[in-house]
């Protein structure tokens, strides 16, 4: 049995809610407060497979986390050499950010563990991880191809390192800098363009001196994290969905609550203003080291762009809905740079590109990005290759399609979003959950 949605043309998104809890904030939050001496207590987390997973490799080893529930956890921090050896394989199911970011944690641990996962993660690429871990000294070991499962071997002594990243990569970066923590000396990470910086940000908060010259990241190993309160936002990538179905169904008004939004995360505000979007950012605030506000967006006929590739690191979860929103628009929207979308849950150019086309809209995957040529959308049934934002981005499209939009594979949609269908029934999406054989 596989989850299929189905989602009646037409309607406007009306209302006020609270997106669930940010995921990358949420997986650096277990794993630092279980390194953690002392208690973390968390509030606002997300309930999602992908943390889930997070959760349960930490127990594995020993930590003792308490929920979640209500979006609470209170995590009895072991301290930074407190982990247990696993008995048992770390399964990590559709993460690829606990996949990736555990591997620099566990590269500087005394013991051995394994790390598996769903057949998307098995595909995703790890030498970008395994490589620079290799060169501070650890030892982990892949498939020939260089993904998972992943085989990392304890008691190596690491050195600290300065890495050049050629990709722009959060996770890369927050790999070398957990084995920075293990490591001696400084390990510096150079990216080449700004990323999602919730890791330097929360070491921060758990008084761990984290440095930043420029493009530069860097810490000296040997410190330790003090146990401490977080306050996980509502995620902009979820709220993402919403944002664009408001502004492509005329009538639409939305209030998203609480929503994380820092500026390593807001590409998708800029993506979406250039394209003629009416987005107020309301209330901003600082939330334990964190930007947050409340995001009121309203319908607006949107227009095509060419969008700037120094904005494609910042919104790089949210193309999904980007293409929707560009399928929607008038005229021509050009995407460049973003060859990384290849390597995500799915292919995401190619399974947008032909869920697009399968629904009558012009649209050319490239190597490195898609150009769409707003139109009318019709109906039909595509596939979101097990891909959770997929998923979402074409039961968003159904607002604006002539008839009804069917999408398969859906199940995955609870490794980010769970409740999804529900929240936006909530705000008018007309859609359906069903079970098919
Ligand atoms: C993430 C970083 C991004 C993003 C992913 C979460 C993180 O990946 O796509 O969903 O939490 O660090 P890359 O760093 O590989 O671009």
């Amino acid at each position: 049995m596989t989850v299929h949605y189905i989602v009646s043309p037409g309607g406007a998104l009306e209302g006020r809610v609270r997106v669930p809890g940010d995921k990358s904030i949420s997986h650096r939050a277990v794993m630092l407060g279980s390194i953690a001496d002392g208690i973390t207590r968390v509030r606002g987390v997300l309930e999602a497979e992908d943390v889930l997973a997070t959760l349960q490799a930490f127990r594995q080893m020993g930590v003792i986390i308490e929920g979640p529930t209500s979006g609470r956890l209170t995590i009895h921090g072991v301290g930074k050499d407190g982990l247990n050896a696993p008995s048992a394989p770390l399964y990590l199911g559709n993460s690829g950010t606990s996949m990736r970011l555990l591997c620099g944690l566990l590269a500087g641990q005394p013991f051995d563990s394994v790390l598996t996962g769903d057949a998307s993660l098995s595909r995703r690429p790890m030498r970008r991880v395994t490589e620079p871990l290799r060169q501070m000294g650890a030892k982990l070991e892949t498939t020939p191809e260089g993904t998972a499962p992943i085989r990392v071997f304890g008691g190596q002594t690491l050195q600290g390192i300065d890495y050049r990243m050629p990709i722009a990569s959060a996770q890369v970066k927050s790999a070398l800098l957990l084995a920075g923590l293990y490591a001696s000396g400084e390990t510096w990470v150079e990216e080449p363009a700004p990323t999602r910086d919730h890791t330097e940000r929360m070491l921060s908060g758990f008084g761990y001196a984290v440095w930043r010259a420029g493009r530069r990241i860097g810490l000296a190993g040997g410190g330790r994290l003090h146990g401490c309160d977080l306050d996980v936002p509502a995620d902009i990538s979820s709220a993402a969905f919403f944002l664009v179905g408001a502004s492509i169904a005329t009538g639409s008004e939305v209030l998203l609550e609480h929503v994380g939004v820092n500026p390593t995360r807001t590409g998708v505000l800029e993506i979406l203003r250039r394209m003629g979007a009416r987005i107020e950012v309301l209330n901003l605030r600082q939330v334990g080291g964190e930007p947050v506000a409340d995001l009121k967006v309203a319908y607006a006929p949107l227009r095509g762009i060419r969008i700037p590739e120094d904005l494609v690191p910042l919104a790089i979860d949210e193309f999904p809905v980007l293409f929707i929103a560009a399928a929607c628009a008038e005229g021509e929207t050009i995407l460049t740079g973003a060859e990384e979308l290849r390597l995500k849950e799915s292919d995401r150019i190619q399974a947008m590109a032909e869920g697009l086309q399968t629904l009558g809209i012009d649209a050319q995957p490239t190597s490195d990005g898609m150009i769409v040529r707003g139109g009318k959308l019709t109906g039909g049934e595509v596939d979101s290759h097990g891909d959770h934002r997929i998923a979402m981005a074409f039961a968003i499209a159904a607002l604006r399609a002539q008839d009804t939009v069917e999408i398969k594979d859906c199940a995955n949609v609870n490794t980010s979003f769970p409740g999804f269908a529900d929240l936006a029934r909530q705000l008018g999406l007309k859609i359906e959950v069903v079970q098919r054989g």
